[in-house]
C-alpha cells in the first residue's frame, strides 16, 4: 500500500488504464500525455449471437480477458509492472459485474505494487479521449459526446469541471443507432451497420430532427425519431410496398446526427470556445465527424476528433483521464465500489 502522506506526484508519470464497463476488455498504458500501448479483447462477436450484450457473458469474459491484455498492455509499451506509477480503472458507469472484474483487478495490482488506485467515470474518460489526438488541448472547450449510454453537451470549464448544457430527455443517440439497426434487420453492433447501409441510401424518408422544439434549454429527444423509423417500415409493408432500407439508414442517420453537430457548433460560439471535441462511440460515425468538422471550420473553430478506435470503448480515454486525476492528487480507496450508473455532472 503506498503512503498518502509521503507520496510525491511525478509530474509525467506512467499510467495502466483498465476499463471493462460493456463488452471490452481493455488495457492500455500513458507516459504523461503520450500513449504507449492500448490493447482491447472483445466479446462483441460472442454478443453479436444474442443480438446484443449479455451482462452475463460480458462479465465472464472480462474474467477471461483482463490478465491477458493488461500483459499485452504492458509488453507493448516496454514497462514493467514496477514501472508504473498509478492504476487507472473504470468504476462506472457500466454493467455492474463486468466493472466489478477490472475494478478488482486494478484494486490487487494497485495495492501489491504499492501505487495509487484512481476510480474513473467512463465518461470523463470519453471526454478524455480527445487527448489522444491533442496531448496540448487545453480548457475550456466544448464536447459532443455520443455514446451508447449518453448524449449531451458539454462544456469544459477546467481539467477536473464540466458542465452540461444540453442532454437527451429519453434515450441516448448510440441506443437508438443499435434499435433502428435491429428494425432494419442489421446485426450487433447496430451503429456501424446502419452507418455502412446508409452509404448507399438517399436521405429520401421524412424523419422528425433529433432536436425538441420550445424546450426551455436545448435538449435531444431519440424516442420519436426511433418510432417514427419504425412506423415508416411498419406503415410501407402493410401497404406491401418495397422501402429502401438504405434510405432510411440515411435519413435516420441525417435526423440522429444534424441537431447534435449544429447545436455543438451553436454552442462553441455563444461560450467563445475555439475549440470543439468528440467522444464516444457515435463519434466514430463518419457522417458525424465530416459534418461536425465541416461546421466548425465554417465557424473558425479547432475540431479535435479522437481515432475512431478511441471513440468506442478503450482504456486509452480511461488511462488519459486518469493521468488527470493523478495530477491532481485524486486517488480513490481500495473501498471504491463499482457504479452501474453515475449522473453526467
Ligand atoms: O461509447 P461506446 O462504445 O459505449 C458506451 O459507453 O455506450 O458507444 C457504443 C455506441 C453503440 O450504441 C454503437 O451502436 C454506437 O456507439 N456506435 C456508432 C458507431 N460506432 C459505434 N453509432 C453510429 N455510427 C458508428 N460508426
Ligand atoms: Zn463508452
Amino acid at each position: 500500500m503506498y503512503d498518502p502522506l509521503s507520496f510525491k506526484i511525478k509530474p509525467s508519470p506512467v499510467i495502466l488504464g483498465i476499463e471493462s464497463s460493456c463488452d471490452e476488455t481493455a488495457a492500455a498504458v500513458v507516459r504523461g500525455r503520450e500513449l504507449l500501448s492500448s490493447e482491447i479483447i472483445s466479446s462483441a462477436e460472442e454478443q453479436a449471437k444474442y443480438g446484443g450484450v449479455v451482462p452475463e457473458i460480458a462479465s465472464r469474459a472480462h474474467i477471461d480477458a483482463v490478465d491477458e491484455v493488461v500483459k499485452r498492455a504492458l509488453a507493448g509499451a516496454g514497462v514493467s509492472a514496477d514501472g508504473i506509477d498509478g492504476v487507472a480503472v473504470t468504476y462506472g458507469a457500466g454493467l455492474l459485474g463486468a466493472l466489478l472484474v477490472g475494478l478488482s483487478f486494478a484494486k490487487g495490482l494497485a495495492y501489491s505494487l504499492g501505487v495509487p488506485l484512481i476510480g474513473v467515470n467512463h465518461i470523463r474518460g470519453h471526454l478524455a479521449a480527445a487527448y489522444l489526438s491533442d496531448p496540448d488541448l487545453k480548457p475550456p472547450y466544448i464536447t459532443l459526446l455520443a455514446s451508447g449510454g449518453h448524449t449531451a453537451i458539454l462544456y469544459t470549464k477546467s481539467a477536473l469541471s464540466f458542465k452540461t448544457l444540453a442532454a437527451t430527455c429519453d434515450d441516448a443517440a448510440g441506443e437508438a443507432f443499435d434499435k433502428v439497426a435491429r428494425v432494419l434487420g442489421l446485426p450487433y453492433p447496430g451503429g456501424v451497420n446502419v452507418e455502412k447501409l446508409a452509404l448507399g441510401g438517399k436521405c429520401s424518408v421524412k424523419l422528425p430532427s433529433a432536436l425538441v422544439r420550445n424546450a426551455e434549454r436545448a435538449q435531444f429527444s431519440y424516442s420519436g425519431l426511433k418510432t417514427a423509423v419504425i412506423n415508416a417500415v411498419h406503415n410501407a409493408a402493410q401497404r406491401g410496398e418495397e422501402l429502401a432500407r438504405e434510405d432510411i439508414a440515411c435519413s435516420f442517420q441525417h435526423s440522429a446526427v444534424d441537431a447534435l453537430v449544429k447545436k455543438t457548433v451553436e454552442f462553441a460560439v455563444a461560450y467563445g470556445a475555439d475549440t470543439v471535441t468528440a467522444g464516444g462511440g457515435v463519434a466514430a460515425n463518419g457522417y458525424l465527424r465530416d459534418s461536425l468538422s465541416a461546421l466548425c471550420r465554417k465557424a473558425g473553430i479547432r475540431c479535435i476528433l479522437p481515432e475512431k478506435k478511441f471513440c468506442t470503448d478503450n482504456a486509452a480515454m480511461i488511462a488519459q483521464e486518469g493521468l488527470t486525476q493523478y495530477l491532481a492528487g485524486n486517488f480513490s480507496p481500495l473501498s471504491l465500489n463499482a457504479r452501474a450508473q453515475i449522473p453526467l455532472g
